[in-house]
C-alpha cells in the first residue's frame, strides 16, 4: 500500500538486511528500522514493532535468516527457530513459517542454507500478498452486497484492532476487502475500534485508512454495541491470530464482546484470515489456544503525543491498583457469520473449512 505516494510492504530485504517500519511509533512517525541479527528480529516482535499475525509469521522467517548467517549448522537453525518461535504464543502464523523454514532447510546442505532460507522467506511474504489479495476480492463482494441494498446511502463498517496492511505483508486481512471496495468507488465509512490498551486502532488502522483516504472515525471500545442497536453498523468485519478446525476465532481482547453484540442486532460478523492462520491441530479454541498476558503497564499507562509534539507515557489508573492484560480472546464459531479466506467464504465450522480445504480432512 502507499504512504504519500510511495509504495510499501510492511517488511523488505535491502541486501540482506531485513527492513521494518517501526509500528510502536505510528502514527507519530513513520520510522523504518534496520534488522541484522536474530536477536533483533525477536525483539522487534515481541516488543511489537511489529506485530499482526502474518506479518509476525513473515518476520521470523527472515529473522532466521539472519540466524542462519550467523550460524548456518542444523544444531544452530532448530534452537534459532525455536527461539523465535517463543517470542508471541497466540499467533500461529509464527510457528506456522519457522516449521515451513525449517521443512525446506532441513535438507539443504548447511553451505546452501543461507540462500536457501532467503527465497523461502521471500515465498512466504509473496504468498501473503497473494493470500491477502484473494481475502480482498472475496471480502469486496459482501461490501457490494451491502451497497446494493442501500442505494445512494453510504456502507457503515466496523474493524477491531488493526488488520491492515501493516499486521500483514501488504492489503491487510479485514481492511483488504474495505481497501478494494473504497478504491471501487463505493461510498463506505468505517468505525475504528481504538483497541485498548495497545490502541492499535486508534494509532494503526485509523493512520493506513486516513493514508488511503478512506473515511472514517476512531471510538471508544466500547461504544461499537450501541452503534449496532441504532442501525450504524451494516457489517463487523475483523481479522484473527488463529482460528480453530472447527472455526473458533482468537482475535485481538474485546472481539468476542463485539461478536456478541453484533449477534444481538442481527449485524453480519466475518473474520478475514488467510489460511496460514488455520489450527488444524486445535478443535476447541476456549481452553486449547494460549492466549498470552501481556504487561499489567499496557492497561495503566497510555502513551501519546503532548500538546508541545512530545512523545509521552502517563499513568491512568489509580497508583497501587494492579491490573491485568490479557491481550486475546476466542469468540466461537457459532457467534462468526463466517469466515473470509483466500480460496473463497466459509461457515466457521469444521465443514465449512473442509469445504475450502478438503485437503485438510
Ligand atoms: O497483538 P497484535 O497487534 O499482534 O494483534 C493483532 C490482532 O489481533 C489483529 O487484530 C489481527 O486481526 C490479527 S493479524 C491480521
Amino acid at each position: 500500500m502507499k504512504v504519500d505516494g510511495v509504495a510499501y510492504r510492511s517488511v523488505w530485504v535491502d541486501g540482506w538486511s531485513v527492513r521494518i517500519f517501526d509500528q510502536t511509533k505510528l502514527p507519530w512517525a513513520l520510522d523504518i528500522l534496520n534488522l541484522t541479527t536474530r536477536d533483533q528480529a525477536a525483539h522487534a516482535i515481541k516488543s511489537m514493532q511489529v506485530r499482526g499475525a502474518p506479518l509476525i509469521g513473515a518476520v521470523a522467517a527472515y529473522g532466521l535468516c539472519l540466524a542462519l548467517r550467523a550460524d548456518a549448522s542444523s544444531e544452530a537453525m532448530e534452537r534459532d527457530a525455536a527461539m523465535l518461535a517463543e517470542t508471541r504464543p497466540t499467533a500461529i502464523n509464527l510457528r506456522w513459517a519457522l516449521d515451513r523454514m525449517l521443512t525446506r532447510l532441513r535438507n539443504t546442505p548447511a553451505q546452501g542454507r543461507v540462500d536457501a532460507a532467503y527465497a523461502e522467506a521471500a515465498a512466504i511474504a509473496d504468498e501473503d500478498v497473494a493470500q491477502c489479495a484473494g481475502i480482498g476480492r472475496y471480502g469486496l463482494e459482501l461490501i457490494q452486497d451491502i451497497a446494493a441494498k442501500k442505494p445512494g446511502q453510504r456502507v457503515n463498517l466496523l474493524t477491531h484492532c488493526n488488520a491492515g496492511w501493516l499486521a500483514t505483508v501488504d492489503w491487510g486481512t479485514a481492511l483488504a476487502p474495505i481497501y478494494m471496495a473504497h478504491d471501487a468507488g463505493i461510498d463506505l465509512h468505517v468505525w475504528v475500534d481504538e483497541t485498548r490498551p495497545r490502541n492499535q486502532g486508534a494509532a494503526l488502522t485509523a493512520w493506513e485508512l486516513g493514508k488511503h483516504g478512506v473515511a472514517h472515525t476512531v471510538i471508544a471500545d466500547n461504544a461499537g454495541g450501541h452503534l449496532m442497536q441504532h442501525g450504524q453498523v451494516d457489517m463487523a468485519i475483523v481479522g484473527t491470530d488463529r482460528v480453530t478446525r472447527t472455526g473458533d476465532v482468537a482475535n485481538k481482547i474485546g472481539t468476542y464482546l463485539k461478536a456478541l453484540a453484533a449477534r444481538d442486532n442481527d449485524v453480519p460478523f466475518w473474520v478475514a484470515l488467510p489460511s496460514t492462520t488455520i489450527d488444524w491441530t486445535v478443535s476447541d479454541g476456549v481452553t486449547e489456544i494460549p492466549i498470552e498476558e501481556r504487561s499489567a503497564a499496557e492497561v495503566t499507562d497510555l502513551t501519546g503525543r503532548m500538546a508541545d509534539g512530545t512523545i509521552a507515557t502517563i499513568r491512568v489508573a489509580a497508583g497501587g491498583s494492579p491490573a491485568a492484560n490479557p491481550a486475546f480472546d476466542v469468540t466461537p464459531g457459532r457467534l462468526v457469520t463466517g469466515l473470509i479466506t483466500e480460496r473463497g467464504r466459509c461457515a466457521a465450522t469444521a465443514e465449512g473449512l473442509l469445504g475450502l480445504f478438503p485437503e485438510r480432512g
